[in-house]
């Protein structure tokens, strides 16, 4: 998009949100996977404004923090008088522009193409304010579009002002609007707080412009979804539905194959390689990537995750900050911590959880094992349920395995502990001390099989126990009615 150099941005994002009866301000909640003042901002950065101000107020700290690294600049509003005050008290940090684009912080889905189509109506027109307006199906709650005979725009009335036929208007203000400074100011000290809310509306300025004899126009929304406020939880649900659905259809259309799409829940920054499947059910968060041609098995959550291309995850599989080079495969039933990585090849099956661990290519650890802060060699084979022993109650200690080596089933590794390259260590062993490579760790009880002792304690039971009374059995029908009589 060309730089829009006479144009600032101000997003209002200093209100309350009573309706959502939270202790966070609205701006903060979130969907789609960010806070909504987020997506405005980020909605307004394409089209390169002069600056972007954002107003704060309730919660001020905690929505700066979210805005500032994006390169806003903030303005305090104390107390909220209004969103027309809040335009007013951002006049210094304004400047001298000469188009001003006004965005509510609570209308998350709106388009970048959408402010730039708005802004551009507003330059070719020569009106004093552009609206952003919507059909939608219930406008309760919002302003209503009030238009002259020549369709240009009379008023903005307020839900909570109108009469009966302003109220059968469907054409509703979406809060977004571009105005030419110049005009603006004059109508904004006229503002009075003649309301309900006994607040500075930034609607009455569209009458005062009318007044003044300017022209004001609404240009209608084409994807009505994107000026959909978020004053509940309801209204919260229903946006983060569309956002999640515009992250899938926009998986789908780079070749991503998802089943039950509903299911799935994918966050903004996700990306995802062509031929990839994704099962019902699925959660891709955070910064994941996920390359071409994997599979993520329903049930799976994937949180920050690098999946090289061709990576399998089985089902109901969790995968938190960790990678996965290509060809390797986990779960089902897997638990990958931050810090797990497979090299080329690796596979981890069920039950197996893996921290901070390296598994190089090859490495295979299919059944129920812990493994933590290890470094596992090439091809080596991580038999059933065995535990690295990596916390000694204060520090974590580290766990060497070398290339080709075979660890027998349910082997403690006791850490710091290493085993050298081509070594066995024997089911069962509990290994404390190094194993050189090409050896063999053997560490468990010396076993001894006593012949004929099973057979012996049988006998030995058997004539220590009472001869059997013989019971009589109860007839049959005595049985069956008082089966009957439990079960009323
Ligand atoms: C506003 C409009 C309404 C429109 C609707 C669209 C007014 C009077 N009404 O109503 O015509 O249909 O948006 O969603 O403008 N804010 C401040 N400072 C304040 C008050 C509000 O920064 O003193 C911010 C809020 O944080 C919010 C935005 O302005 O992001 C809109 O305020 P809100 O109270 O949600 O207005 P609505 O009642 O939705
Ligand atoms: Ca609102």
């Amino acid at each position: 998009m060309p730089a829009s150099s006479d144009l600032v941005v101000l997003v209002l994002a200093a209100g309350k949100g009573t309706r959502l009866k939270s202790q966070l301000a609205k701006v903060l909640h979130r969907a789609g996977g960010r806070t909504l003042v987020e997506h405005v901002v980020r909605a307004s950065q394409p089209l390169r404004p002069r600056l972007i101000v954002t107003v704060l107020g309730h919660q001020a700290a905690e929505v700066g923090a979210a805005v500032e690294p994006l390169g806003v600049r903030t303005v305090l509003q104390e107390p909220q008088r209004g969103t027309g005050h809040a335009v007013l008290l951002a006049r210094k940090a304004i400047g001298h522009p000469k188009f001003l684009l006004v965005v509510p912080g609570d209308s998350p889905l709106v388009r970048p193409e959408t402010l730039a189509a708005l802004a551009r109506a507003h330059r070719q027109s020569g009106a004093a304010a552009t609206i952003l307006s919507a059909e939608i199906p219930d406008p309760t709650g919002y302003g209503r579009i009030v238009r002259k005979e020549d369709g240009s725009v009379a008023a903005i009335v307020e839900d909570s002002a109108a009469n009966e036929e302003q109220r059968a208007i469907h054409e509703i203000n979406s809060s977004t609007y571009c105005f030419t400074l110049n005009q603006l100011w004059p109508c904004l000290a006229q503002l009075k707080p003649e309301n309900k809310h006994k607040e500075l509306y930034l609607t009455d300025a569209i009458a005062l412009l009318r007044q003044r004899g300017q022209l004001v126009q609404a240009v209608m929304a084409t994807d009505a979804d994107e000026v959909l406020g978020c004053n509940t939880r309801a209204d919260l649900a229903a946006v983060d539905a569309i956002f999640r659905r515009r992250k899938r259809e926009s998986l789908m259309a780079d070749g991503v194959t998802i089943e039950l799409p509903e299911t799935v829940l994918v966050d903004p920054d996700v990306v995802a390689g062509p031929d990839t499947l994704i099962e019902p059910c699925v959660q891709l968060l955070g910064k994941t990537r996920i390359g071409a041609n994997c599979k993520v098995g329903t049930g799976s959550v994937l949180a920050n995750a690098i999946l090289e291309d061709g990576v399998t995850v089985k089902p109901h599989s969790i995968v938190s900050a960790s990678h996965l080079a290509r060809g390797a495969s986990v779960g089902p039933f897997a638990h990958l911590r931050d810090g797990a990585r497979l090299d080329a090849g690796a596979r981890v099956g069920n039950f197996v959880e893996v921290k901070k661990s390296r598994l190089e290519a090859g490495v295979k650890a299919m059944h129920l094992s812990y493994l933590g802060d290890a470094r596992i060699g090439r091809e080596t084979n991580i038999g059933a349920g065995t535990i690295t022993c990596n916390y000694d109650g204060v520090d974590k200690n580290p766990t060497t395995i070398g290339r080709r080596v075979f660890i027998g089933s349910d082997t403690a590794l006791v850490a710091p502990i290493r085993v050298g390259d081509g070594a066995y260590v024997a089911a069962g062993s509990t290994i404390t001390e190094n194993v050189p490579p090409n050896a063999l760790g053997i560490a468990r009880g010396k076993q001894v099989n006593k012949p004929g002792w099973a057979a012996a304690r049988r006998r030995e039971m058997a004539a220590k126990k009472p001869a059997k009374k013989r019971r009589r059995p109860k007839p049959r029908r005595a049985k069956a009615r008082k089966k009957t009589a439990r079960r009323r």
